[in-house]
């Protein structure tokens, strides 16, 4: 079943557009429901509520689940996830598979097929919908990344004891069915246990420590799985708007304590450990708002570096949470989020030699610096067909735009499969959003056809 309702701090940013250089959440809208975990080691500071405006890209991460809630989701329920060599769940296994795996009456047959000549179609994955969803992703797909179950917290929730079973699973249904898996992530600020920046007596674990964990932690994942994942996203986030590092000086929810502890220096550690850990994984930097000019510098700049000393970084991922216009706020981060900007970043990146990845796409209803409530939030009567109209043109203009770049864009996953489950609608606020191609019935939308005619 799909986690109902979540308050996360980096998601009150990236959905509550906040504006601030440091990305401090700023919706004044937003209410303080926080609670944090006793396994995480970061808070947030703010979770989604009524009222907020919608989402430009992530801001960062969470670690930290609600208490309050009780969201469901049409989509997620019935799974056992008891599949362990995969590729049969489904609508068989997992009883929610309510959809058709879908076709458009006439038109391109299926996603991943259009575009094979172009560069694999992936989905972000849960330990659920691979098998709720498996009809839409073994039609559509050709690569899988897991939502959330390669994160450290995931991985390694108590230190050295390691806890593979579910990523295992959706590998082995990517492995069945004949589909890549992208590694998502390995050093992040976010969901990170709270052991890992301790020293056990209360204080903070020394430089040293935190060195040898880190490259124990990637060591060991990326061995588990050498030879099935093809590619990771060896460090997330870890720069901010204004082209800084990401640092220690930051709210918690915020704040990267890689880089508080290590200074800059854990990014390339990082990839050295990757690759030496598995020398034939493409190793990715992913991070979000790469449609702003000054990160989209401030990341060229971090990778330039680290290409000039030799680290191996072999690409670049664009989350691209975007959202079915920009801002209309000028001091909104997704006030730069259009095509031109990200054309900029993927010629940046390119010029460097890197692979460009497109790693977490989805288009929000929600326009980043418009207040929401309870009577705004969007509903399936509320999504009209003009809005399905609207979504789909943003659609078709990003992907113009991937397509123009095929020679350095090696994949472009979905940060979900259907509108039945995806992490925008995981609020406490009950506010629902309908970003991706297919809909709460499996079915493909507009944006699906948008995105397949060409
Ligand atoms: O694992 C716990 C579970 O034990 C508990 O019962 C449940 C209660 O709600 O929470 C579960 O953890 C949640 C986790 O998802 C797994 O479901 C966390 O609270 C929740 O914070 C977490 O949210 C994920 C978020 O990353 C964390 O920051 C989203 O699903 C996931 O879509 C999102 O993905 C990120 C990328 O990794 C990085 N880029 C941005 C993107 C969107 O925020």
């Amino acid at each position: 079943m799909r986690k109902n309702l979540i308050s996360i701090g980096l998601l009150s940013c990236l959905l509550w557009s906040c504006t601030s250089s440091t990305s401090a959440p700023d919706d004044a809208a937003t209410s303080t429901t926080t609670s944090s975990t006793a396994s995480t080691a970061q808070t947030s500071g703010t979770s989604a509520s009524a009222g907020g405006g919608a989402g430009g890209s992530n801001a960062g991460g969470s670690g930290s689940t609600s208490a309050g809630g009780g969201e469901t989701n049409e989509g997620g329920g019935g799974g056992t996830d008891s599949a362990t060599s995969g590729g049969t769940g489904g609508a068989g296994t997992g009883g929610a598979d309510t959809g058709t795996g879908g076709m458009p009456d006439e038109g391109p047959k299926n996603l991943a097929e259009k575009y094979a000549s172009l560069f694999p179609i992936g989905a972000a994955v849960d330990s659920q919908s691979y098998m709720t969803h498996a009809a839409l992703l073994k039609t559509h797909f050709n690569s899988i990344t897991a939502e959330n179950e390669m994160k450290f917290e995931s991985l390694q929730r108590n230190e050295n004891s390691f806890t593979y079973d579910a990523a295992d699973r959706i590998v082995s249904f990517a492995v069945t069915n004949k589909m890549k898996v992208r590694g998502h992530a390995l050093v992040w600020h976010s969901q990170n246990p709270a052991w890992l920046f301790s020293n056990g007596s209360g204080g903070t674990v020394s430089r040293q420590t935190l060195l040898t964990r880190m490259k124990n932690h990637i060591s060991n994942v990326v061995r588990h799985f050498r030879g099935k994942v093809y590619a990771w996203d060896v460090v997330n986030e870890a720069m901010m708007e204004d082209g800084s590092y990401r640092t220690g000086n930051l709210a918690d929810g915020q704040k990267s304590r890689w880089h508080e502890i290590l200074g800059e220096s854990y990014i390339a550690e990082a990839f050295k450990a990757a690759h030496e850990a598995d020398p034939d994984a493409k190793l990715f930097y992913n991070d979000f708002y790469n449609y702003i000019p000054a990160k989209q510098q401030g990341i060229y700049n971090m990778l330039k570096g680290l290409l000039d000393q030799g680290v191996p970084v072999h690409g670049v991922g664009l989350q691209a949470h975007l959202n079915i216009e920009p801002s209309a706020v000028t001091t909104n981060q997704a006030y730069h989020q259009n095509v031109a900007n990200m054309e900029e970043a993927i010629k940046l990146y390119s010029s460097l030699g890197l692979d460009v990845q497109v790693t977490e796409l989805d288009i929000s209803l929600y326009i980043p610096g418009v207040t929401y409530n309870q009577s705004t939030f969007y509903t399936t009567a509320t999504f009209t067909d003009a809005l399905k109209a609207k979504q789909a043109a943003r659609y078709r203009e990003f992907f113009e735009l991937f397509r123009k770049y095929k020679s350095v864009i090696t994949g472009v996953t979905f940060w979900g499969i259907a509108d039945d489950n995806t992490w925008l609608s995981e609020f406490s606020s009950g506010r629902k959003d309908f970003p991706l191609l297919f809909d709460l019935n499996h079915n493909p939308k507009p944006a699906y056809d948008a995105v397949v005619r060409f």
